[in-house]
């Protein structure tokens, strides 16, 4: 069974939508987020911080190539992991790789009470928010599909999630 995998900027909703997701279809949620800071013992933002953000991308790529092997699971992915063309490429072998977007307002909403996105953590968000959509949207269109967020539920997306899974 094809996994689902989400890619998708920063506040797209990718966790909370891949879990709820799993739960729809009894599938096995993961995050490779979540895989990365377990593997590092450290959080995403300590690692930008220490070790720099090439480095993070090198744990990424491992971390990706490890979960692209998974059978059946719904995976959240980074919001960069798109960057690396062999991310996709491997995301793609066993999975549908569905794209989340959202207008940069909305992901400036929905990220600015967080404070754990490196990336996002400067002086005007929403300048860097629209700048890296510009750069990223490129990356973002090799998805298999393209998802809206904007002004929809969760439960909205997963189900518009599960018929594009379902063909
Ligand atoms: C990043 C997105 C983050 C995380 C890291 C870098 C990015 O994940 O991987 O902070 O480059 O867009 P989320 O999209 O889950 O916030």
């Amino acid at each position: 069974m094809k996994n689902i995998v989400l890619v998708g900027f920063m506040g797209t909703g990718k966790s909370v939508v891949a879990r709820r997701l799993a739960r729809r279809l009894d599938m096995k949620f993961i995050s490779s987020d979540d895989i990365i800071e377990e593997k590092e013992g450290r959080k995403i933002a300590e690692i930008f911080e220490k070790s720099g953000e090439p480095y993070f991308r090198k744990i990424e790529k491992e971390i990706t190539a490890q979960v692209s092997g998974l059978d059946g699971a719904v995976i959240a992915t980074g919001g960069g992991v798109v960057l690396d063309e062999e991310n996709i490429t491997a995301l793609k072998k066993n999975g549908v790789v569905i794209c989340l977007n959202a207008d940069p307002q909305t992901i400036y909403e929905r990220t600015k009470k967080h404070k754990h996105r490196p990336i996002l953590n400067v002086e005007r968000p929403i300048d860097k928010i629209n700048e890296l959509l510009q750069l990223r949207a490129p990356f973002y269109a090799r998805a298999d599909h393209q998802v809206e967020t904007t002004g929809k539920s969760v439960d909205q997306v997963v189900s518009e999630i599960i018929k594009i899974y379902n063909g």
